[in-house]
């Protein structure tokens, strides 16, 4: 049995052209990758595949690139992902406060999506704001400061 090609020729165009831009394989995987998560919200072990043959790279070396990098999914995921933030300064700002806040709006728990597929719940290492604690990314934008209050209005910003 054949599984089909899920790549777009648009995808194979643009990251062929990283590709180019980025000799380096370790670099246009990591690129390449994102393109192909910006159409599928995930990397599935078939792009895996399709995008080590581009690169001329195994596929377990692409795997470890995107296991390597947590802003790549590598299980389907929501329309939006919230990545809680949950190293220490977080925690000595209040995480478990934000984190419980979260998940009773979710009625998620870490690692899960929500039944209408809007959100998915993750964590993530230090974001880099700890003088900004409790902090989360939703997608690609970075909230900080967070307070059990602003949480409400944030979430449902993102549809
Ligand atoms: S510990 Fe959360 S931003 Fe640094």
């Amino acid at each position: 049995m054949t599984t089909e090609n899920i790549l777009t020729t648009a995808e194979i165009t643009a990251i062929q052209e990283i590709y180019r831009h980025f000799p380096e394989k370790s670099a246009a995987c990591i690129e390449g990758l994102k393109v192909i998560q910006q159409h599928h919200r995930w990397v599935s072990d078939q792009a895996v595949k399709e995008l080590a043959e581009i690169l001329d790279m195994s596929p377990a070396a692409i795997d470890s690139v995107a296991t390597y990098y947590n802003l790549i999914f590598r299980r389907p995921v929501g329309r939006n992902v919230v990545l809680m933030c949950n190293s220490v300064s977080c925690w000595i700002m209040g995480y478990d406060q934000i984190a419980a806040r979260v998940k009773k709006q979710l009625a998620i728990g870490y690692g899960e999506t929500t039944a209408d597929d809007r959100y998915t719940l993750l964590t993530i290492q230090c974001l880099g704001t700890c003088d900004h604690a409790p902090a989360m990314i939703i997608n690609e934008d970075l909230h900080r400061d967070l307070t059990a209050e602003s949480i409400g209005p944030i979430l449902e910003h993102y549809q």
